[in-house]
């Protein structure tokens, strides 16, 4: 899977690409969506520090990872033999479920394909 972290000013971080990240179709779906919502995706690395530190202050409100298998799921917390990050501020997932809602949308094709992702097999 891809992680996703919301920051509350609006800026989807996600690591950029490297030989141990891999460039998944659903982080460039994610990537592509995240801007129609008026989000400001970021692609860089992030640390477990600042994890902790925006999951603390209410910087960070959302974490999620992607995946085709996983689609997007919410990550709750991270969890250490020394500790558990726990989003502060975090909850409801409203933007991590929106996104999903936008790409099984597309995937199941109960909405325009304006992007030309879909492929007719038959
Ligand atoms: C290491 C790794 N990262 C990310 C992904 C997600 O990639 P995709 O969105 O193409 O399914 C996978 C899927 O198998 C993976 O194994």
């Amino acid at each position: 899977m891809n992680l996703f972290f919301v920051f509350k000013d609006g800026r989807l971080v996600t690591p950029r690409l490297t030989d141990t990240i891999l460039e998944g179709v659903t982080r460039n779906s994610v990537l592509t969506l995240a801007k129609d919502e008026g989000l400001t995706p970021e692609e860089r690395p992030i640390s477990i520090d600042e994890w902790r530190e925006g999951a603390a202050s209410g910087e960070i409100t959302e974490v999620f990872a992607c995946g085709t298998a996983a689609v997007i799921t919410p990550v709750g917390e991270l969890v250490s033999e020394n500790e558990r990050i726990k989003l502060a501020a975090g909850g409801n997932n409203e933007i991590a479920m929106r996104i999903r809602t936008k790409l099984l949308d597309l995937q199941y094709g109960r909405s325009e394909d304006k992007y030309g992702w879909l492929t007719q097999l038959v």
